[in-house]
């Protein structure tokens, strides 16, 4: 019996489904269940949280996932990427409040970052000589600027619609992701 894990909700969930299906693996994917069978295949899915998959992968208890590229960067977790799916296609950006003025990075100086992505974030500031207040919100990070949360935001920007509808503008890309 192989495991494999999926994103129990969101974006990637119904491509991982779909591309079982393709392969002509019936799933049985009630919700609210967390374990499903395959039928005619010797397959067992692990309904999981985006972030949890990397490091379920990585101790074991699941043989494979299906997750996106950012969350086994954030997790640094111990597995191996073996295929690129070619969905799930997103960025790392950061992003202001579309009214003021941005001519570059030095415009994080001291300010504050809201994000579910810290480490990655961490990372690429340390790498730039940047200096920021990085503030860990776990959802709906978009919201922070307009609640006075912090004075930016970094995110995954897939078709921008988020960041339009929250007053931001998306003034630089950290990282390309896509499901794996
Ligand atoms: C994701 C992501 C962005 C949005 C980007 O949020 O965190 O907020 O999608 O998509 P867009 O550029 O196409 O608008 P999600 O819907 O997963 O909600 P959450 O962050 O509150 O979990
Ligand atoms: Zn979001």
């Amino acid at each position: 019996m192989i495991r494999l894990a999926v994103q129990s909700k969101g974006r990637l969930n119904e491509e991982s489904l779909k591309l079982l299906k393709d392969a002509g693996i019936e799933v049985d994917d009630t919700k609210r269940k967390f374990i499903g069978k395959a039928s005619g295949f010797p397959l067992e899915l692990l309904y999981l949280r985006d972030d949890d998959i990397p490091g379920v992968v990585a101790d074991g208890s699941a043989d494979i996932g299906i997750v996106g590229l950012n969350e086994i960067a954030e997790t640094g977790a111990d597995v191996e990427v073996i295929r690129k799916l070619g969905f799930g296609k997103c960025r790392l950006s950061l992003a202001i409040p579309k009214s003021m003025e941005y001519h570059g990075l030095e415009w994080f100086e001291g300010k504050s970052i809201a994000t579910s992505y810290p480490s990655i974030l961490h990372c690429f500031l340390y790498s730039k000589g940047i200096s920021s207040d990085i503030r860990e919100i776990r959802g709906s990070v978009e919201i922070a600027p307009a609640a006075g949360i912090a004075d930016s935001i970094f995110d995954i920007v897939s078709s921008g619609g988020t960041l339009v509808s929250n007053g931001l503008k998306e003034v630089e890309t950290v990282f390309e992701s896509s499901g794996v």
